[in-house]
């Protein structure tokens, strides 16, 4: 297991909620490394394995050429036009669709991407290639605006210090890298001891606001939906608190959804021990109706 570049969160509890049986079509909309995939193959069912990262589509050629007697058909693209992306693959109707939510372990290993507060590369944090990176957010935008992302996307309480913090700095030199960013929003906090790395909520901000993570989940709910068969199920793993606010929302105003999931399931201790990743993720599952 520990050979994996990324262990698939909470797969015996998505793997019962998907229940993908043999010929079944499940959409991963979010493929990563494969880990989920790799079970609904292996259970029979084919895969339309989508993700925003190229890098993604080798991982799913290895996939492919295991030979499982499903198919996989990759296509890179933002699940939030989903409907539009299994359309080019051919896939018109989906028995169960996957959204495992933000960031992979290869793609916060991979210092270039700049995602890590903890390692040093230049300050990009997109997971597809376009779009405005981290880089243009912090050494572009108003003081206001920058509080208000890190703020709203990072629960920050000290976000107009740290706002303020950055434009000071880039007022002396454009800030270009994580491990420079890193600095400046630890500068800014007041002393005394802490929980977690003064970075983590600017870091988590940022990522949000650059990849629309947001706007892309409402748009990719609404779209999962309408690609789902009757009977067919969605299951989405969020890994914070405004996500599984969405997710919540979404599955019990949605009309043509039934939730099975009335609190969201949460992975199991000896999971977590061996998964930091797992510690908080929050799983909700819910049920395409006829109509
Ligand atoms: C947590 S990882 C998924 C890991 C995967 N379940 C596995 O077991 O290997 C999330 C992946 O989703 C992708 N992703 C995140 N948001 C996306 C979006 N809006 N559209 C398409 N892919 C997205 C990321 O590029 C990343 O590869």
């Amino acid at each position: 297991m520990s050979d994996l570049p990324h262990l698939p969160v909470m797969l015996a509890e998505i793997v019962e909620a998907l229940a993908p049986r043999p010929g079944a079509w499940v959409v991963d909309g979010t493929f990563g490394a494969g880990g989920h995939s790799r079970a609904f193959l292996e259970r029979g069912a084919n895969v339309l394995a989508i993700d925003q990262d190229p890098g993604a589509a080798e991982y799913a050629a290895a996939l492919a050429a295991e030979g499982h007697p499903g198919e996989v058909r990759f296509v890179a693209g933002n699940f939030r036009e989903m409907e539009r992306l299994a359309a080019s693959a051919g896939v018109e109707r989906a028995d169960g669709v996957l959204l495992d939510l933000g960031v992979s372990s290869m793609q916060l290993d991979e210092g270039e991407r700049g995602f890590a507060f903890r390692q040093d590369g230049p300050l990009d944090m997109r997971m597809g290639a376009e779009g405005e990176s981290a880089a243009d957010v912090v050494n572009g935008y108003a003081v206001d605006d920058l509080a208000a992302i890190i703020y709203r996307y990072g629960e920050e309480r000290h976000s107009r210090r740290v706002a303020r913090r950055i434009v000071e700095a880039r007022a002396k030199a454009p800030i270009t890298t994580t491990g420079r960013l890193a600095e400046v929003v630890a500068s800014a906090y007041p002393p005394g001891p802490r929980r977690e790395h003064p970075a983590r909520r600017t870091f988590q901000a940022l990522r949000i606001h650059v990849n629309d993570e947001l706007g892309a989940l409402q748009e990719g709910l609404e779209g999962a939906t309408r690609l789902l068969g009757a009977g067919g199920r969605l299951a989405v793993l969020a890994y914070h608190s405004l996500e599984d606010r969405i997710v919540k929302q979404y599955f019990r105003e949605s009309p043509r959804l039934t939730p099975l999931t009335k609190k969201p399931l949460e992975a199991s201790a000896d999971e977590t021990a061996a998964n930091p990743r797992a510690r908080s993720a929050k799983l909700r599952v819910a049920e395409r109706s006829a109509a």
